[in-house]
């Protein structure tokens, strides 16, 4: 009987994942695809440093001798960065194969210019496992695009960052303890600068701009800040207020600009984000007919991305077609909103008439009113002083509190 023939390029934590699952679970794919799916050649860039998987499989670090396999059908992409994948899969897509990729760096910058061109040569192009791992959150959105218009995004996009932030919090290990148990969850990148500086949040979330409303805000104009700069101190004190950090990334569109932020933020006990803990993504979508969802599930790792990538595959050949729908969002709430001031009380004097102390949680720690342009000049006012968006519902715990 013939075969599905895949190319897997990358053979780390996402590529062997890919292995081992159509490996585990050979028949139902067999079942579901009518035949069997065979891993015919993988690409890595060193190869001193693997187990070659099968003697059947062609184990290369030339690009050029994937191309020159007969009967290939699809290419996976599990490698690091924009190239070489996105001119590895402009090739594989020229040649007239399926591709499926995990790498949202690349398909954050190229995705656009590689629909284009597998839509001209009636091929398809699955890309779930780039945003929020083994979370469904791709074909939800292409599923409900057909019948109601999003209005907004709000999202832990970042397993890793919600893994730190989580584990300092309850386990009490440094940030850099942490880190470290986050690379060998394989959950960090290589380089996991990406993950903690917001970097990766902000690829996924331009990932689901494209998707959503067919267009990317411009990279200059997006707030993006990572956890690094979070305090154990800080997490303490916003427990003991009830409150968590949580990294999040928010997009929506008004007129013809959308736009997104990525950044930590606090949220309260009520907020559908506060139960979110450890590698866990969670992905809340306001649309006007449904209302919201909210998603959920491990953002990373090994199997959850095999999961994503598999569901892709089972997808391919199933089309669907999604005009862009959308309408603005509008949230006057936005314009005046609390927040969590690490400052200083003599700090807050200059600003009495226009931030609100609502409560002082700690002794450096108060809780605010204020528009987001007047935060903005406390900031530069004090460029060392930390400050984080407060989200859900706060009741104030002291009757009255003065600068
Ligand atoms: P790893 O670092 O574990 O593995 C990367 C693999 O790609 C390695 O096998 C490496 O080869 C190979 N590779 C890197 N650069 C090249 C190159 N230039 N040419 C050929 N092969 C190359 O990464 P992950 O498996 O964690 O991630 C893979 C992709 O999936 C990334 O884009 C990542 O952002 C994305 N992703 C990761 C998730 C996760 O949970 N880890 C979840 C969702 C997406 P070698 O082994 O020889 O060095
Ligand atoms: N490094 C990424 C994360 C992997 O921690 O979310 C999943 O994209």
């Amino acid at each position: 009987m013939s075969s599905i023939n895949i190319a897997l390029l990358g053979y780390g934590t996402v590529g062997k994942g890919v292995y081992k699952t159509i490996e585990s679970h050979q028949e139902r794919l067999q079942q579901l695809l009518g035949k069997p799916v065979k891993v015919v050649a993988i690409l890595v860039q060193d190869k001193t440093k693997h187990i070659i998987p099968s003697k059947e499989v062609l184990f290369t670090t030339n690009f050029d001798e994937i191309t020159r396999i007969p009967n290939l059908h699809i290419v996976i992409d599990a490698i690091v960065g924009k190239e070489p994948g996105f001119s590895y899969l402009k090739i594989a897509i020229e040649k007239g194969c399926h591709v499926i990729t995990a790498n949202k760096e690349m398909f954050a910058f190229h995705g656009s210019e590689l629909q284009s061109q597998a839509k001209k040569k009636g091929v398809s192009i699955g890309f779930e496992a780039t945003v929020a791992g083994g979370v469904p959150v791709i074909q939800t959105i292409k599923q409900l695009l057909q019948v109601n218009h999003i209005l907004k995004v709000e999202a832990i996009l970042n397993g890793t960052s919600n893994f730190i932030l989580s584990n300092m919090r309850i386990e009490g290990t440094s940030f850099e303890e942490t880190l470290q148990l986050a690379k060998e969850h394989g959950y960090a990148e290589a380089d996991p600068t990406n993950d903690i500086q917001g970097y990766d949040a902000f690829y996924k979330g331009m990932v689901l701009s494209q998707l959503i409303f067919q267009k990317q805000p411009s990279v200059e104009e997006v707030k993006r800040k990572g956890i690094t700069n979070i305090l154990a101190m800080q997490i303490e004190i916003a427990e003991s207020a009830g409150l968590r950090f949580k990294h999040i990334v928010s997009l929506f569109k008004q007129g013809e600009e959308v736009h997104c932020k990525v950044e930590p933020v606090l949220v309260t006990e009520e907020h559908p984000f506060y139960q979110v803990e450890g590698v866990q993504n969670s992905v809340s979508i306001a649309t006007d007919l449904l209302g919201n969802i909210q998603l959920q599930g491990p953002g990373a790792g090994m199997f959850p991305t095999a999961s994503a990538v598999l569901e892709d595959l089972i997808q391919l050949n199933r089309t669907s077609i999604v005009e862009p729908s959308f309408k603005e969002w509008t949230d006057s709430s936005e314009t005046s909103a609390k927040w969590v001031l690490f400052c200083d009380t003599y700090q807050l004097v200059a600003f009495q008439e226009t931030i609100h102390v609502v409560d002082r949680i700690h002794k450096k720690a108060v809780v605010v009113e204020s528009k987001d342009e007047v935060i903005a000049s406390f900031q530069s006012a004090y460029p060392d002083i930390e400050y984080y968006a407060l989200k859900g519902p706060y009741e104030s715990k002291v009757a009255t509190v003065s600068v």
